[in-house]
């Protein structure tokens, strides 16, 4: 179990720039992140496909999922899990924090996990 005192906050951007509905591929550190906004619920995942190199902005929010456009896989937003293959490996899911108007996320100190 990871102690309190271990993990971080990453500021990822304003959440005024991600309305509901839309998304934002934000650059942090060597990685990607994907922020989505589903009727108001801030998720945050990898940015880049788990099935090869996209960029998954410009995949399609399809409600409370991410279509990936290069090979149409589509991933849950809550927990990154495989609703459609070719992907067989999830998204990684980081927990967001919003606080004074700024979307974090808060991960466990070291290289940001993905899956690839
Ligand atoms: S790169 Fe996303 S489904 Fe293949």
């Amino acid at each position: 179990m990871t102690a309190a005192a271990d993990l971080r906050r990453i500021d990822l951007c304003a959440a005024a720039d991600v309305p509901p509905g839309t998304m934002k591929l934000c650059e942090l550190e060597d990685e990607l992140v994907l922020v989505t906004n589903v009727g108001g619920a801030y998720h945050a995942t990898q940015g880049i496909c788990s099935h090869e190199y996209f960029e998954l902005d410009r995949g399609v929010l399809t409600g409370d999922s991410i279509l990936c456009t290069l090979h149409l896989s589509r991933f849950s937003l809550a927990d990154g899990e495989v609703i459609d293959p070719p992907a067989e490996l999830p998204l990684v899911v980081y927990p967001v924090v919003v606080d004074g108007g700024r979307v974090l996320i808060e991960v466990p100190a070291g290289p940001l996990e993905v899956n690839r």
